[in-house]
């Protein structure tokens, strides 16, 4: 039976200011490459580290170029809508949209602060909001070292709230060799959680 047919999984990525850019942009070329529709939003801040972390070739006007020429044409497999971060009226922020996952990848302290206390003052927290309140997968990355009680007291919202909190932590086991193979760790682990098989990491074989 062909597959053209078969409606593009929709998934909603945030990326915030915080520090791993690259475990964004690998995750948005794992989900490119399998076909998804990606609904994207970029805080000021996440579109700043991309440019500081990874050059102004990364930066949003250029992000398409920039994710087939590091990760293959693969990605034009995938489609993408992009919103601005003051945009409380895109698809997104309703209820009503399909999207089957968010994630937020990385999270900052203050985007996890605003989706802790439900705060919906931009696009990435109203949509994080959205995905809580409607029951829906909720993967959040955050990134920072140390934390506050007051941080990881947001983290233990967002988990009692429904939230999958999956902290920026490349495991080692797989014997990583360069940043690539510690940003497919992270993409993996995010695709895993979407429901998505691959091979972005050797499987544990114990
Ligand atoms: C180079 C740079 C690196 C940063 N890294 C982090 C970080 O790893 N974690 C974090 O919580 N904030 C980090 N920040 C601070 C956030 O970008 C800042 O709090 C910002 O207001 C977050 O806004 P946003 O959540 O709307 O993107 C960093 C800022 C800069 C300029």
């Amino acid at each position: 039976m062909s597959t053209d047919t078969a409606p593009r999984r929709s998934i909603a990525v945030a990326i915030t200011g915080a520090s791993g850019a690259i475990y964004a942009m690998r995750t948005l070329a794992a989900l490119l490459e399998r076909g998804c529709h990606i609904e994207l939003v970029v805080s000021d801040y996440g579109r700043r580290l991309l440019r500081d972390e990874l050059g102004d070739e990364a930066s949003m006007d250029k992000l398409t170029g920039y994710l087939v020429s590091k990760y293959g044409a693969a990605v034009r497999n995938g489609t993408m809508t992009v919103y601005s971060n003051k945009d409380l009226g895109a698809k997104i922020a309703s209820g009503s949209q399909g999207c089957q996952g968010m994630v937020v990848v990385p999270c900052s302290m203050k985007s996890l602060a605003g989706i802790a206390h439900g705060l919906s003052r931009n696009l990435v927290e109203r949509a994080a909001d959205v995905m809580l309140k409607e029951r829906r997968l909720l993967i959040i990355v955050p990134r920072e070292t140390p934390m506050s009680l007051p941080q990881l007291k947001n983290m233990v919202l967002c988990a009692e709230a429904g939230a999958m909190i999956m902290p920026a932590m490349p495991a080692f086991y797989q014997m990583p060799q360069t940043l690539d193979d510690l940003a497919d760790f992270m993409a993996g682990k995010i695709l895993s959680a979407l429901g998505f098989e691959h091979q972005l990491y050797p499987a544990w074989k114990g």
